[in-house]
C-alpha cells in the first residue's frame, strides 16, 4: 500500500480498484424481538469517480451505510475498505485520521459551526490536518471561489441562505481532497432553487472524477448520477447503471442543461 498523504489516504494496490467495498456489510441494533437489520448482508463496489445516488424510503438504512462508509460508525459483521484500507478492523484513530483526511462529509442540515465564518468553517479541516493558517486561509477562500461564495467568506452561518451554507458545506467537505464525498439529503432543507445550486454543484464534482455517494429523495439528484441503487429493509433491491449521465436527457430532466448555460 503506497501512502499518499497525511496518515489515512493511501492507494489501493490490493489488486481490487474499488474506491469503495463491501462485503457481507451488516449494522444491526438492538436483538430478540427489537432486533433491527439496519444494513443487512450489503455488497458495494464503487469506481473511482462514479458518482452513486442511493434512494429508499424512511427508515431503510441509507444514513446507517453512509455512516459506515465514511467511518462514522462500525458495522456489526462484514468487511469495508475504502481505497484499499480496511476500515472494519481500523484503530480509533486510524478512523479518525480517515474521517479527517479521506472523507468529505455533506448532511441535510449543514452542521457548520455557528460562530465561525463561511471561511473559518472551510479551513478548520485544513488546519486539523495540519495545514498552516496562511496555507489554509488561502485554500478556504478558493474553495469559497469554486463553490460561488468569495463575497460571503466573512458571513456566518446564520447570515447565509440555505443553499449558501450548503455551498460552504460541500466546501468544508473538499478541504482535504477526499477520496470520496458522501452525502445525506444534501437538498433535503432547500428549497427548489438552491436544490438546483446544489445540484450544479454536485455534478460539477461529478465531472472532475470526483467519487460521492448521494443519500437522496429527490429523483432529479438521482437521475445526475451513474448509477443508482434502491434500498429497502437494509438491503439493495435493484441497482441501476444511468448510463445519460449529466450530459444526456437525464440531465435535461434534471434542469442542468438550460438554454442560458
Ligand atoms: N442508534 C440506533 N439504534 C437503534 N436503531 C437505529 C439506530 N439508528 C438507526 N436505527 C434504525 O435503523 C433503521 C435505519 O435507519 P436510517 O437512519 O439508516 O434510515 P434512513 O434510510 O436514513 O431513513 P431516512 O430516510 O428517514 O433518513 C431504522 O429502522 C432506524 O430506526
Ligand atoms: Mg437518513
Amino acid at each position: 500500500m503506497t501512502r499518499m498523504k497525511g496518515t489515512a489516504k493511501t492507494v489501493n494496490d490490493t489488486g481490487n480498484s474499488s474506491m469503495v467495498r463491501a462485503r457481507d456489510l451488516c449494522k444491526h441494533y438492538g436483538k430478540d424481538a427489537g432486533l433491527v437489520r439496519a444494513v443487512d448482508h450489503v455488497d458495494l463496489d464503487v469506481a473511482p469517480g462514479q458518482t452513486l445516488a442511493i434512494m429508499g424510503p424512511s427508515g431503510c438504512g441509507k444514513s446507517t451505510l453512509l455512516h459506515l462508509l465514511g467511518g462514522l460508525d462500525r458495522p456489526s459483521a462484514g468487511e469495508l475498505w475504502l481505497a484499499g484500507q480496511r476500515l472494519d478492523q481500523m484503530s480509533e484513530r486510524g478512523m479518525a485520521a480517515l474521517r479527517r483526511d479521506a472523507v468529505g462529509f455533506v448532511f441535510q442540515a449543514f452542521h457548520l459551526m455557528d460562530e465561525l465564518t463561511a471561511v473559518e468553517n472551510v479551513e478548520l479541516p485544513l488546519l486539523l490536518a495540519g495545514r498552516s493558517a496562511r496555507n489554509s486561509r488561502r485554500r478556504a477562500i478558493d474553495l469559497l471561489e469554486q463553490v460561488g461564495l468569495a463575497d460571503r467568506a466573512r458571513h456566518l452561518p446564520s447570515q447565509l441562505s440555505g443553499g449558501q451554507r450548503q455551498r460552504a458545506a460541500i466546501a468544508r467537505a473538499l478541504a482535504n481532497e477526499p477520496l470520496v464525498v458522501l452525502a445525506d439529503e444534501p437538498t433535503g432543507n432547500l428549497d427548489s432553487e438552491a436544490t438546483l445550486e446544489v445540484l450544479r454543484l454536485l455534478d460539477s464534482l461529478h465531472q472532475a472524477g470526483q467519487t460521492v455517494v448521494i443519500v437522496t429523495h429527490d429523483s432529479r439528484i438521482a437521475a445526475t448520477a451513474d448509477r443508482l441503487i434502491s434500498m429497502r429493509d437494509g438491503v439493495f433491491v435493484d441497482d441501476t447503471r444511468l448510463t445519460g449521465g449529466t450530459a444526456g436527457e437525464l440531465g435535461a430532466l434534471a434542469g442542468l442543461t438550460t438554454l442560458d448555460d
